[in-house]
């Protein structure tokens, strides 16, 4: 079997069974609160913060335009994967579709950067969030007990001390897998509620903090360079824009809920560039009033929100939003991590990964094991990293599926060129083309440390296919399994 045998659209598509008789009852409006549901979370309640303070300033605002760009591309080249292989499917089975089996084994293995580290950050944002909110409250939690051993944590007396282990990110690691492992499903009403809290934190507190904004700490907007790439300046505003492109992550829900548009071509693009737009316009006014009621310089936090509503003479109100912050972030681990199983369940359902990645629990019809596996490695990167590496790490392997996902299309166009499209890229090969550049872009912010975890991760996942999966791949031979609810 070749490194490049591809699975045919066909075999897709019948693996799918009923996944693709899903009914077409989703609008744009409907599509674009998907998104926004998908993406509001850890980045902008918590890295935000950190963005700001190491490397760009209150340019983050510029950072977030850059990322914004990126996501844009990408989004428009997801959309066209999404409408011509629609299943509840992800860019490991486009590429499985279109660039053969080895391209597919390395973006699912990069998406585990996505979804089981971005998880993992997602976690360390609520365990800072929940920290804060007990503060609110009037308790402290043993400090060791709620932080990485990497990363040093200020007292209020100014010393700084490591943590030990971070109990309460891997509580929330714990309690998201049980909640997949019994197959809860969140219903759209819930989502929506969610949805709505997410936001309303957002405006809220772009409508009274405006009030509390000190001009200085806008003065500079672009701090000056300190002299190493990436600290402030424009260098600054570009590794700025690839951690918190982390932000964005998620928009690309959107695609994989095609099958359900009641008109892929107009819906789509109106629903990813619809929610990130909203997010886009969010973000920047969210950060420019953050860094503009709290100098910058003191934004390195975990829960910079927290920090913000010191400012402001409203107890309640941060009990309130610490509160809505917390449900929004325990649904965004939820998604991520089912995400996560449903890509392992199908690379174990190809071969690629043993089955035990597959096996479905009798009665929950869930993908169990994946999850339990799933749990142990999420929780330990909740116990131990540091969030502003694993943010990185999260931003640097999506980044680099997008630029293959875009690659994708090009190549698609050339070897399916009559396969029906409901959705087609606008101005290929420019879209394209000009999504692999800018997510290059942004990658090349990143530095060399998060390069070389992207290597190493890799490399890896090589090792991986090549002494376990090119040997048990099914594409060639294998029927396909019974379906799952994931
Ligand atoms: N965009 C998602 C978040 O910020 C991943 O949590």
């Amino acid at each position: 079997m070749g490194l490049f045998a591809t699975k045919s659209l066909d075999r897709i598509l019948q693996e799918s069974g009923g996944e693709n008789e899903l009914r077409r009852t989703l609008g744009p409006a409907a599509l674009v609160a998907l998104g926004v549901g998908a993406i509001v979370g850890a980045g902008i309640f918590t890295l935000t913060g950190i963005v700001a303070a190491n490397f760009a300033g209150p340019a983050i605002v510029i950072s977030f335009v850059f990322a914004a760009i990126g996501c844009v591309f990408a989004g428009l080249c997801y959309s066209e994967f999404a409408t011509m292989i629609p299943i509840a499917g992800s860019a490991y089975t486009y590429a499985y579709a279109t660039m053969g089996e080895l391209i597919a084994w390395i973006i699912g293995w990069d998406l585990v950067l996505e979804y089981c580290v971005g998880s993992a950050t997602v976690s360390i944002g609520w365990s800072q969030t929940l920290l804060a909110l007990l503060h609110n409250l009037g308790v402290d939690l043993p400090r060791r007990f709620v932080a990485s051993p990497f990363q040093p944590m200020a007292l209020p007396d100014g010393t700084l001390i490591y943590g030990i282990i971070n109990l309460p990110a891997v509580f929330v690691v714990v309690f998201a897998s049980v909640v997949l492992i019994l197959g809860i499903r969140e219903s759209a009403g819930a989502n929506a509620v969610i949805v709505f809290l997410k936001v309303s934190v957002i405006v809220i507190f772009i409508a009274i903090g405006w009030r509390y904004m000190n001009p200085a700490n806008h003065t500079p907007l672009i701090p000056p360079n300190t002299g190493v790439y990436g600290h402030f300046g424009w260098s600054g505003i570009v590794s700025g824009a690839g951690v918190i492109f982390f932000a964005f992550i998620g928009f690309d829900a959107v695609s994989t809920a095609s099958q359900e548009a009641k008109n892929p071509q107009r819906d789509m693009p109106m629903g990813i560039i619809g929610s990130l737009a909203v997010c886009t316009v969010l973000f920047i006014a969210y950060s420019f009033v953050l860094t503009g009621v709290v100098n910058y310089k003191d934004l390195n936090v975990g829960a910079p929100l927290s920090v913000a509503l010191t400012h402001i003479p409203m107890p309640w109100l941060a009990i309130a939003m610490n509160l809505a912050v917390l449900a929004g972030l325990t649904s965004v681990m939820i998604v991520m991590l089912l995400g996560q199983s449903r890509i392992f369940y199908s690379m174990a359902r190809d071969g690629l990964l043993p089955k035990i990645f597959g096996d479905i629990h009798p009665k929950f019809r869930t993908p169990w094991r994946c999850n339990l596996v799933l749990m142990v490695f999420v929780g330990l990167f909740a116990a131990f990293a540091p969030i502003a590496v694993v943010g990185a790490m999260t931003s640097i392997g999506t980044l680099f599926a997008f630029v293959l996902v875009c690659a994708g299309i090009l190549i698609m166009r050339r070897t399916h060129p009559n396969a029906p499209r409901p959705f087609k890229t606008p101005l290929v090969p420019l879209v394209p083309i000009l999504g692999i550049l800018t997510n290059l872009f942004l990658m090349s912010g990143l530095g060399w440390s998060n390069w070389a975890r992207l290597v190493v991760w890799l490399a890896i996942g090589l090792i991986i296919y090549f002494s376990y999966g090119r040997k048990h791949s099914h594409v060639q031979s294998a029927a396909p399994r019974s379906g799952v609810r994931a």
